[in-house]
């Protein structure tokens, strides 16, 4: 059986995210997407939250394993059995970061492969920061995310306006 992990930040999961998702499932069996809990950033989601949205997103992928990790993403391989992490490239610009952290995960174990996925042309632009920029004033955001983060992220941006009354 083939394994994959699928890490990210995922705050919140977007079309883009899916669409990579939906696509490593064709040349993998399992994927194991792994939300990475970092204490030192602000999430507009918990943890918990992006899990929750993200096992509502792919709901209808059987293959599909929502877990989240902490620490070294090389542990979280190890501790899971899987040889491959699965990253997205939308951009040239992308490259530099991915390229980095591609280079230090070999470093830590050169076992343990990157494989890069193009994000489909119509998801390139997409990523949770815009999302959320777009959504704090109420833009639109529909195209972007599934419907039940679009309510997700209406609910969360009332709630922060109704604190900052
Ligand atoms: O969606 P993101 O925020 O670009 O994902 C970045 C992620 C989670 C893949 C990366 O930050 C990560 O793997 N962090 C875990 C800590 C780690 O292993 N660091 C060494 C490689 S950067």
């Amino acid at each position: 059986m083939k394994i994959a992990v699928y890490p990210g930040s995922f705050d919140p999961i977007t079309y883009g995210h899916l669409d990579l998702i939906e696509r490593g499932l064709k040349v993998f069996d399992k994927l194991i997407v792994a939300v990475l809990i970092n204490s030192s950033k602000q999430p507009l989601f918990t943890v918990e939250e992006r899990k929750e949205m993200i096992r509502e997103a792919t709901r209808h992928l059987p293959g599909v394993e929502v877990d989240s990790f902490e620490g070294l993403l090389i542990d979280y391989m190890k501790k899971r059995e899987a040889g491959v992490i699965l990253r997205g490239l939308r951009a040239i610009s992308d490259f530099e970061y991915e390229l980095q952290i591609a280079s230090i995960n070999r470093k830590l174990n050169e076992e343990v492969e990157t494989l890069f996925l193009m994000t489909n042309n119509r998801h390139s632009f997409i990523s949770s920061a815009m999302v959320k920029e777009v959504a704090r004033y109420g833009a639109d955001v529909s195209d972007l995310v599934p419907p039940h983060v679009v309510e997700a992220l209406r609910v969360r941006f009332a709630q922060k306006d109704t604190r900052r009354a």
